[in-house]
């Protein structure tokens, strides 16, 4: 339904022209999901207020609550997930820290969290920073809403401290991901870089990038001046993870269903298990960027060929998807632990926690299992 909704709800829209694999869809899902107030993914309206004046009306209190839980639901679980993740790891960290999030999209977590780190809450001296990638087109389209309306309809986040650094990037391109990764990181004097990826390693190409694309961010990471620490915080879809009958590993187009056998769905986030509705079949990624097309649930399907390169994957093999990620995360660095796990409904169906834990054991903490 949306595909036909996104390009009215837009029409006199200054700062959104298109959307870029699903992250306008994804961003209305969670304006719905952050208005009901009360719920666990209650945001206090900050992504209702990315949306255009003249329509966002229709997600605004109390009308969140008519939409059936279906798309919302489900983005809503990996959103409670990753807010507190990301709060938990960063609580083990001491000193500055990068957040870099991949394929950040219209998403506002920065803009929660950066003002209560400002406020003092959080971690006690806890130097923050957020950097955001996304393409070109969409970096473009997000800071036209942050000054056109975000810092408009919330001035205090107009403060520099308060809001993240866009940064545009390819990340199917390993030079632009170099430079965005050396811009972020080569100014900010971080102690600690935690990445974050929520919904976009699937989207990917080609087959097999996503490996490429965190290798590469591991090694920028442990490479820049002062780095003590690396982390991932995720919720996507992680390569040659997925139970067979979920279909073809990330990247890839073809048919997914999603069963979740290690761990019951939504246990963490208390929204519940089965959010999301239909699990049983899913839209491959819109590669060319338009309103349409489902991510967070629903229907419509687009079938390609599977890929040798992580089909063969070495971690592949192990007989629950946990195990998998976390052989998947350890094949990227010996080092690297999964701390946390957690599946659930839809594409961006694997949540958890890696950490580079040679580094981070060497003052004795050990991050939560
Ligand atoms: C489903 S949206 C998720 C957005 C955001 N992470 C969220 O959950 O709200 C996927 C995002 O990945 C971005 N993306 C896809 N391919 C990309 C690429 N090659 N380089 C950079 N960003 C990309 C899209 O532009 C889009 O913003």
């Amino acid at each position: 339904m949306h595909e036909a909704a996104l390009p009215q709800l837009h029409r006199f829209d200054q700062c959104i022209q298109k959307s870029s694999f699903v992250n306008l869809p994804v961003l209305w899902w969670k304006a719905i999901a952050g208005n009901r107030r009360g719920s666990p993914a209650a945001d206090g309206g900050m992504a209702w207020d990315l949306l255009p004046p003249i329509t966002r009306w229709i997600v605004g209190w109390p009308l969140c609550w008519l939409y059936p839980a279906l798309h919302h639901q489900n983005v809503a679980i990996r959103t409670v997930f990753l807010d507190r993740a990301l709060n938990e790891t960063l609580s083990l960290m001491e000193g500055s820290t990068a957040v870099v999030v991949l394929g950040a999209g219209f998403d506002s977590r920065s803009l929660r969290l950066l003002p209560e780190r400002a406020r003092g809450e959080g971690k006690r001296g806890q130097d923050l920073t957020f950097f955001e990638l996304d393409l070109p087109e969409v970096v473009d389209q997000k800071q036209r809403v942050l000054d056109q309306r975000v810092y408009r309809r919330r001035p205090s986040l107009a403060a520099s401290d308060r809001h993240p650094r866009l940064i545009a990037a390819d990340l199917n391109s390993n030079t632009s991901l170099d430079h965005a990764l050396r811009e972020a990181l080569g100014s900010c004097c971080a102690r600690q870089v935690v990445f974050l990826c929520e919904a976009v390693l699937l989207y990917l190409r080609p087959p097999g990038r996503s490996v490429e694309v965190l290798q590469q961010c591991l090694a920028a990471g442990q490479a820049a001046p002062g780095v003590e620490r690396v982390a991932f915080v995720f919720a996507d879809r992680l390569p040659a993870v997925a139970e067979k009958d979920r279909g073809v590993p990330l990247g890839f187009d073809e048919n997914v269903t999603s069963s979740g056998r290690c761990h019951e769905y939504g246990s963490v986030t208390g929204i519940g298990p089965h959010a999301g509705g239909n699990t049983a079949s899913r839209d491959a990624p819109d590669r060319r960027g338009g309103f349409g097309r489902t991510e967070g649930g629903g229907t419509g399907l687009s079938a390609g060929p599977r890929h040798a390169a992580t089909e063969a994957a070495p971690w592949a093999s192990a007989h629950c998807e946990e195990e998998r990620a976390r052989r998947f995360w350890a094949s990227l660095s010996p080092g690297l632990v999964l701390t946390q796990w957690q599946q659930k409904p839809g594409l961006a169906c694997h949540m958890g926690v890696a950490v580079d834990h040679h580094k981070w054991g060497s003052e004795g903490e050990v991050p939560p299992v």
